[in-house]
């Protein structure tokens, strides 16, 4: 894993901005894997200054998300298909058909997760994939104790993500106790994974996968065994390791 210390939030965000638009300049039709959560915000508003001021063209580029919260609609603020239009979608030129995020209203969520994986699977694989973490270690919603070998699933949240996400929510009854993400097989296929970290919320996290074992009590330890990871990360997260 490579580590790239950023001063602060916003030199983080740049540095993850510019790799992301090196890769769809490079290559238009590329796959991005995208996150949500506050980390990647500062990123997504980088590169819709640069394809409102550098014309970066995002036309034929596809998106595939991490993962959806069960029960929230598509068009409910807290899901996070609403996060997405809001934060990126809506402000730059991507036909929103191509822009992939797991159904969390599906009928059949089996044959939802299956399509999922179908869906990154004629795209042919993620070219680069945008992670946060939890502090707990969880990448997308994968949950301490999840196997390394899970694909997209449905999982229960963790009390402490919940009560981490309620500052997005009315009150804390209001967070689903469901969500459905990529597994930690599916995030381990992409080509490239750069994981951000910022603030001292996140520099526990960051000390127990720079320096921890590989280990499914902390998912995101299963970086450790993929070939190309950059772990983005500013100096208060960056704290402890
Ligand atoms: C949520 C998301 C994760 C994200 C994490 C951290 O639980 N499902 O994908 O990485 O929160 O969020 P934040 O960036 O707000 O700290």
């Amino acid at each position: 894993m490579n580590i790239l210390r950023a001063d602060n939030y916003d030199q983080l965000s740049k540095i993850a901005a510019s790799k992301i638009i090196e890769k769809v300049r490079a290559n238009p039709k590329a796959t991005i894997g995208l996150a949500t959560g506050s980390t990647p915000i500062g990123v997504y508003k980088l590169l819709i200054e640069d394809h409102k001021t550098n014309g970066t063209t995002y036309k034929q580029v596809s998106t595939v998300n991490l993962d959806e919260y069960i029960g929230i609609s598509r068009d409910d603020p807290n899901s996070y298909h609403y996060f997405m239009r809001e934060q990126l979608f809506n402000h730059i030129d991507i036909p929103l058909e191509q822009t992939y995020i797991p159904n969390g209203m599906a009928e059949d969520f089996l044959l939802e997760c299956t399509r999922f994986e179908s869906v990154i699977h004629e795209l042919g694989g993620v070219d680069v994939q945008l992670l946060g973490i939890g502090q707990n270690g969880h990448i997308g919603f994968n949950e301490p104790g999840t196997s390394f070998k899970s694909r997209t699933h449905v999982v229960t949240l963790a009390e402490s993500t919940r009560k981490a996400n309620s500052r997005f929510f009315p009150s804390l009854d209001d967070v689903p106790t469901h969500a459905i993400t990529m597994g930690i097989a599916t995030i381990m296929d992409s080509k490239e994974i750069i994981l951000l970290a910022s603030g001292a919320s996140k520099a526990k996290a960051i000390a127990r996968l720079v320096h921890g074992e590989v280990d499914e009590d902390f998912p995101a330890s299963a970086l450790k065994l993929h070939k190309n990871v950059t772990i983005i990360a500013d100096i208060a997260a960056l704290q402890l390791v």
